[in-house]
């Protein structure tokens, strides 16, 4: 089974580190295509990819096909390649804002799964959603659920859930850095050096997150457990709950939201 990349940026690379890590695939069994000859260079040298510039043969080659361009470029790329793509491959797009649609006016025939992953799937901790496309079977399903699994948490969303959950988990990892940091700032007014407070708001951030995971809580139930009356905790969320930060999460979002519908028009 031969998986191709088209656009062998950032997200490709951190998908394929993952298919390796995991043994999904071997590289012999990975091209990759750019048009950044650098880039290509980069793949081949460090992951040992075989790599080509032109997407037709890319295709070809592949029974898998991922489409792993900025979206500006994609109807350019579906135009080089129309009638190349036969219906026994599968395809999945990355592409933040294309709708299935898109692929399979372009693509007739063609089993077509959309994927939204994020950043953390650098380190093994993605959050991806994906949505089949109408001539994807319960086979072509099994192969995206097999290969996000290896960065990652998956869910299966319908598409009109794409927008919202690009905002929380696409652009998400922007809003909790920010937060993290937020927190950071304030404990360096306290004494901490800037890498004393990073690594305590980020270990913090990412411990309560495993723990709500694995231990499946309710969050408001988990804030409640671990607020003693009159404690740190109580003095810190007193000012934390009353500042209106609530609304302004929600807001963040609902922009976030708002500003992918526009996008993906
Ligand atoms: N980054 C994220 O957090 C994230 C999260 C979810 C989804 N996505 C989606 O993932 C996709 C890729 O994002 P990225 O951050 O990996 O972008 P990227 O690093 O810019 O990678 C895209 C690559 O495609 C190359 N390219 C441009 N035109 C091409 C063509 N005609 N044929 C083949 N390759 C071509 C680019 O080369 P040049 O640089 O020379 O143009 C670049 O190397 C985007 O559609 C984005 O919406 C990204």
């Amino acid at each position: 089974m031969k998986i191709g990349f088209i656009g062998g940026g950032k997200m490709a690379e951190a998908i394929i580190v993952s298919l390796l890590k995991e043994n999904i695939t071997e590289p012999e069994n990975i091209i990759v295509s750019d048009i950044s000859t650098e880039r290509l260079s980069f793949l081949e040298k460090e992951l040992k990819l075989t790599t080509i510039q032109d997407n037709k043969i890319l295709v070809e080659k592949s029974d898998i096909i991922f489409f792993s361009i900025k979206p500006q470029v994609l109807a350019t790329v579906l135009e080089e390649l129309n009638g190349k793509i036969s219906e026994d491959k599968l395809v999945f797009s990355i592409i933040a804002g294309k709708k299935l649609k898109a692929f399979e006016d372009s693509l007739p025939g063609v089993a077509v799964v959309r994927v939204m992953p994020n950043l953390p799937c650098q380190v093994g901790e993605g959050m991806s959603a994906f949505c089949l496309g109408k001539h994807a079977t319960e086979k072509h399903k099994h192969t995206a659920e097999t290969l996000l699994a290896t960065f990652g948490k998956f869910l299966q969303l319908t598409e009109d859930k794409f927008d919202v959950e690009t905002a929380l988990a696409g652009s998400g990892p922007a809003f909790f850095a920010y937060i993290m940091n937020c927190f950071a700032l304030g404990a360096e007014k306290y004494g901490l050096s800037t890498e004393e407070a990073r690594l305590l708001s980020c270990q913090t951030m990412l411990g309560t997150a495993k723990v709500l995971i694995e231990k499946g809580y309710d969050p408001i139930e988990f804030i409640t457990a671990v607020t003693s009356p009159k404690g740190t905790t109580e003095a810190g969320r007193k000012v934390l709950e009353n500042s209106g930060i609530e609304k302004i999460l929600a807001d963040t979002i609902k922009a976030a939201t708002e500003r992918g519908v526009e996008l993906s028009k």
